[in-house]
């Protein structure tokens, strides 16, 4: 083992993805387990902790996307409930953090907190919540009629949604606890509240006390610059999609700047990109088998499908091997691609710098979507990625990241039993957990007390900059 002193000895923060639906994760190989069976997501829950990771996450997808009208069939891999999986997942594990995605959009703060605060009690205080914003219609269909919610009013019913959950989690004394012994409760306030807003109006009794770290671990992921002073001020986390050096130190910058500006220390924020690895014995086999897996990901009806997402107009009449049409705002389909969150800006900006690329490079179609919808890949050998992670780390692109494999659930034991030993070895990641029983402690996050969220009010369109257009990983 090749040992190398870390530039400042930041710590690297793991997370281990557990795919919904997207390209990326390979299940039609014959190693790849099941998308909804128990033992897919308890395998990788405990190789995850096996490697000394801070958390295991899931995304949230709330409706089966449609393409051309139908279902593709990468889009429909298993959806399920993630605060039920994740309760499944916290009786088999002792120290793992669990990071669940559910949006502020078309939840109610009461259910969710009750919902989050039971997993806070279940894991001994191992719970996230990654908070999104989804907004279209075509998911809210499934949950009222009409389904939207006016994108300028997203992050402002977020904001308030956080805050409401804040107030339920914090209406119990936290010596509340374990006073089960037939007496009155001696607080009559204790578990009151009443949150009058402009998204809730509600009062009544919150039925579960003070649970252990006190609130779950808060996260955030959506790019536009409501998005970041929304995160900058509330959480303490961002699942970002800027998994690249320049991007992510760019990201990483911008962010940390909002939230010395909202009055907080930056080191309370740890920025997470999204990340993928292949490993090689040598540079040369890594690449290599990093051709295979993309091949494997990007099929030639892959191929096709992510271009008319990108392109939103039907090009089955185009070879995936062949070169690449001009996009066409004239021939734009709306509706062609429902259920992808996308960020504000022109719809077709994404296919323009693609065709740029495609054009700049000769690509046909197929090389083209492997060379631009892909997320950011370590490839390498062992030592390779090791480096580049713990590079990334130490010069301020991320404070870690949420890793992702083709094969799931079993291709993060290669990782673990691979690249985590050079991570461990620099001293970048606990060899046992010792820090402390919570996900917050071993964030190295300080401990929460009522009302220790000053950032979260309600929002102020004022204090934004100009919105910038973002895609989304
Ligand atoms: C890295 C990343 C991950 C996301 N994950 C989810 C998700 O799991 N489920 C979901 O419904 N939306 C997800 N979103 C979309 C956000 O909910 C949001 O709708 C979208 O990013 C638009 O917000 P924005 O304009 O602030 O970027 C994600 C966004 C980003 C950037």
């Amino acid at each position: 083992m090749t040992a190398r002193a870390p530039a400042n000895g930041k710590q690297v923060i793991l997370g281990a993805s557990f795919p919904g639906v997207n390209h990326h994760t390979v299940w039609g190989d014959p190693r790849a387990g099941s998308q909804i069976a128990i033992d897919s997501f308890v395998h990788l829950a405990k190789t995850a902790e096996r490697g000394r990771f801070d958390f295991f996450f899931q995304a949230e997808g709330l409706r089966v996307r449609e393409h051309k009208g139908r279902f593709y069939e990468l889009d429909i891999a298993g959806r399920p409930h993630i605060a039920v999986v994740q309760a499944a997942l916290a009786g088999v594990t002792r120290h793992l953090g669990f990071l669940a995605t559910i949006n502020t959009t078309f939840n109610e703060p009461y259910d969710l907190a009750r919902q989050l605060a039971t997993l806070n009690h279940l894991s001994d205080g191992r719970t996230g919540w990654n908070i999104v914003t989804t907004s279209d219609a075509f998911h809210g269909e499934n949950f009222r009629r009409g389904g939207y919610l006016p994108r300028d009013e997203r992050y402002e019913r977020a904001a308030e949604f956080v805050r409401t959950a804040l107030e339920l989690w914090d209406s119990w004394p936290a010596e509340s606890l374990g006073t089960a012994g037939g007496e009155f409760v001696t607080d009559p306030g204790a578990g009151r509240f009443a949150h009058r807003g402009k998204h809730f109006d509600i009062e009544g009794t919150f039925p579960i006390p003070t649970a252990p770290q006190r609130h779950p671990v808060l996260v955030q992921a959506g790019v536009s610059d409501e998005g970041r002073e929304f995160a900058a001020r509330t959480v303490d986390a961002i699942f970002s999609p800027f998994g690249e050096p320049g991007p992510g130190r760019e990201f990483y910058a911008d962010v940390k700047g909002r939230a010395r500006r909202a009055g907080r220390d930056p080191d309370t924020l740890k920025i997470l990109p999204g990340a993928s690895f292949v490993l090689g014995d040598t540079p040369g086999e890594a690449a290599e088998r990093a051709r295979e897996v993309a091949l494997a990901q990007v099929t030639p009806a892959t191929a096709l499908a992510l271009l008319e997402q990108t392109w939103l107009r039907d090009l089955s009449d185009h070879d995936p091997d062949g070169p690449v049409p001009p996009v066409d705002a004239d021939g734009v389909e709306v509706g062609i691609s429902r259920g992808r969150t996308t960020s504000t800006g022109d719809p077709l900006e994404k296919a323009r710098e693609w065709y740029a690329h495609a054009r700049e490079y000769r690509l046909s179609i197929r090389e083209l979507v492997i060379a631009r919808a892909h997320r950011a890949a370590f490839a390498g050998t062992p030592l390779q990625v090791a480096q580049r992670i713990n590079d990334a780390v130490q010069t301020d692109a991320a404070d870690g990241f949420v890793i992702g494999s083709h094969l799931v659930p079993y291709g993060l034991d290669e990782f673990v039993d691979k690249v985590v030993p050079f991570l461990q070895e620099w001293g970048v990641l606990r060899t046992e957990y010792t820090t402390g029983a919570t996900f917050r402690e071993n964030l190295g996050l300080p401990p929460e007390a009522p009302g220790a969220r000053p950032g979260v009010r309600p929002f102020d369109a004022a204090e934004f900059q100009p919105a910038t257009a973002g895609a989304v990983g």
